[in-house]
């Protein structure tokens, strides 16, 4: 989804449909504007694309010089105009990108104090709040300086005001968002890539900033309130297809934007209100399906390779977790009753396409997990789960990585649910502990000082070892290739019972040992590797929590500490510092971080 803003000098909402027309690339099904109208708010909003809204303002044309935009996905059943953006009371209209975690205890706050809601959404809880500090008395600015410190999750959002037709308000957290700078004129989009037709002159918000924009300029906050100077760029206008940000690398871009685009993902696949998975129609009961092969190549593997344990636990059915190469040839015998699940970013990787068919013709019923709808892997399979990343750059996969598994976490319940095996206190459980990944990994990028210092220390190895039990093995596989692919460094991932049965005849000072290991009910064993490790002379690398921090009394330990968390969760949000790792050993080694050397982003071939 995405938002826009402008504070203009003639009618606007005609400008904000062309800006969004930018970001349709990210995807949406529903969109709408708001504008001040003589001083007033006025909204309009229209299910589907862009040219339903079109119509709706052709029909009742917008004059207002201020406005903001935004194109949506459901965040749960279908979308409607209803619960379209922008939001409004009488005296504040918002847009929003992310997920406000805590929205639920907020709504039956304010339904206490007698407000009545008009949509399902999250975001409407931050306009009725705003709003009601506002009735208080409040002006606008201290309204938003109130609102935000209570509000939990990651995401971006912009405001207008009522009777304000020279101020427009947005906050950053978790969701990026770019301040375009005209003559006379404001501009706030998403990204750089909406802005392009208005101005060429961009700051980027960082995270925790909220701006307070009039069209004389902008006043920029940080978390604590202190006004700041985010340095304003120069972007060449119109030529841009996909924008870096102020980031170094495409890698580095599309690690930032995980908590956004997770957000998105999830939010596809679940009804924040009743806290429950909701997958669109599948042409198959999921509660028939007596086994599950998951096949994939390179990072894709391993997001299938998490989901294994997944599908396991909550669906108790059999899973087999194949390399496409192999599964293509093996002839695996597949009798009829099951799932073939094929990952793939590109949706067009000549292995996977061809286990696809492999599958098909053995009775198989196929669900692609893709980020391109338009792939030949989406075509041919019986259904599609997109993984809604947007556009991934790099060739070394991060974003895509989470977002799979984002998918198959969902997908995992859903069949956990169909058969009957999920409570529905453990789906609400579950869900709850989802819609807290964005913020738990804007937390977790916080790391990136501490890892780049670390990483250092990794770019003088020749060989680094990834340890995880469970859901952490397939982990420390993906630690491993992303480092190999990006810094040339030789790495390898094992799990961690299996350090013994050869790994550890490698280990002396000279090789760094990263182990994944939130503090779970096997966390002892993985201590005992540790000790394994550091009799040896090996230097660890300890991703954990708190807890797993406090029990791991190990010499030579270096510990990124991450917040605690349910299981299930922990595969994505501590990818973000097993990919941190990857990317600050490459940039130290000035390798080509975004096109690694001998590597291809789309492998059509055998
Ligand atoms: C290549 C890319 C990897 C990717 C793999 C599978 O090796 O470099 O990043 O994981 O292909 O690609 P797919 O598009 O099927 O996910």
């Amino acid at each position: 989804c995405g938002i826009v803003g402008i504070l203009g000098k003639s009618a606007v909402a005609e400008k904000v449909v062309e800006s969004l027309r930018r970001l349709e690339y990210r995807g949406y099904d529903s969109a709408g504007v708001a504008t001040l109208e003589h001083g007033r708010l006025e909204v309009c909003r229209a299910e589907g694309k862009l040219k339903n809204l079109e119509h709706k303002l052709d029909k009742h044309p917008m004059g207002g010089h201020s406005g903001i935009g935004h194109t949506r996905w459901a965040t749960h059943g279908k979308p409607s105009e209803r619960n379209a953006h922008p939001h409004a009371t009488k005296r504040v209209a918002v847009v929003h990108n992310g997920i406000i975690e805590n929205f639920r205890e907020l709504k039956t706050e304010l339904e206490a104090e007698g407000v009545v809601f008009r949509s399902d959404t999250d975001t409407e809880v931050v306009a009725q709040l705003v709003d009601r500090q506002m009735l208080a008395g409040k002006s606008p600015v201290a309204a938003v300086a109130e609102v935000l410190p209570r509000l939990k999750g990651a995401f971006a959002l912009a405001f207008l005001f009522d009777r304000e037709a020279d101020l427009m308000i947005a906050a950053r957290r978790g969701s990026p968002l770019a301040i375009g700078y005209g003559d006379g004129e404001m501009f706030l989009g998403s990204d750089a890539i909406a802005l392009g037709p208005f101005t060429d002159r961009i700051s980027y918000l960082e995270e925790g900033d909220w701006a307070v924009l009039t069209r004389e300029g902008v006043e920029v906050r940080d978390e604590s309130g202190r006004i700041v100077e985010r340095p304003i760029q120069k972007v060449p206008a119109g030529a841009l297809l996909v924008d870096k940000g102020n980031h170094r690398h495409f890698m580095a871009k599309e690690i930032y934007e995980q908590p956004e685009v997770i957000a998105h993902t999830f939010s596809h696949y679940l009804d924040l209100s009743a806290e429950t998975v909701a997958l669109p129609d599948l042409p198959f009961d999921l509660a028939e399906i007596q086994h599950i092969s998951i096949t994939a190549c390179g990072t894709a593997l391993y997001a299938g390779a998490v989901a294994e344990y997944w599908l396991e636990r909550f669906a108790r059915v059999p899973v087999s977790t194949d390399i496409a190469s192999e599964f293509r040839y093996r002839e695996t015998p597949l009798t009829p009753g099951g799932l073939t699940i094929v990952i793939s970013q590109s949706g067009e990787t000549a292995d996977t396409l061809a286990s696809l068919r492999y599958a098909k013709e053995c009775g198989q019923k196929v669900l692609a997990v893709v980020n391109v709808p338009t792939s030949t892997i989406a075509r041919e399979a019986d259904a599609v789960l997109p993984i809604l990343a947007g556009p991934e750059i790099g060739v070394a996969s991060t974003k895509a990585f989470t977002c799979q598994l984002a998918t198959l976490a969902c997908l995992s319940v859903a069949i956990g649910r169909a058969k009957g095996l999920l409570s529905q206190e453990d789906e609400h459980r579950l869900v709850r502990a989802f819609m807290e990944v964005p913020r738990l990994m804007t937390e977790a990028l916080k790391l990136s000082p501490e890892i780049e210092v670390l990483s250092r220390t990794l770019a003088k190895a020749r060989d680094v070892l990834y340890l995880g039990r469970g859901t952490n093995f397939p982990l420390a596989l993906e630690g491993a290739l992303k480092l190999k692919e990006i810094s040339y460094i030789h790495a390898e991932g094992y799990a961690g019972g299996e350090l013994k049965h050869g790994p550890i005849a490698l280990i002396d000072e000279t090789m760094p040992v990263v182990v994944i290991a939130p503090h779970d009910r096997i966390f002892d064993k993985t201590v005992s590797n540790m000790e394994e490790v550091a009799a040896r002379g090996g230097k660890i690398i300890l991703v954990t929590d708190p807890k797993g921090a406090a029990q791991a009394h190990v010499d030579a330990v270096q510990k990124l500490i991450l917040p605690e968390m349910p299981a299930t969760v922990c595969p994505m949000v501590y990818s973000i510092p097993v990919q941190l790792i990857a990317y600050h050993t490459a940039v130290i080694m000035g390798t080509d971080v975004d096109q690694p050397r001998n590597l291809a982003k789309s492998v059509t071939v055998e």
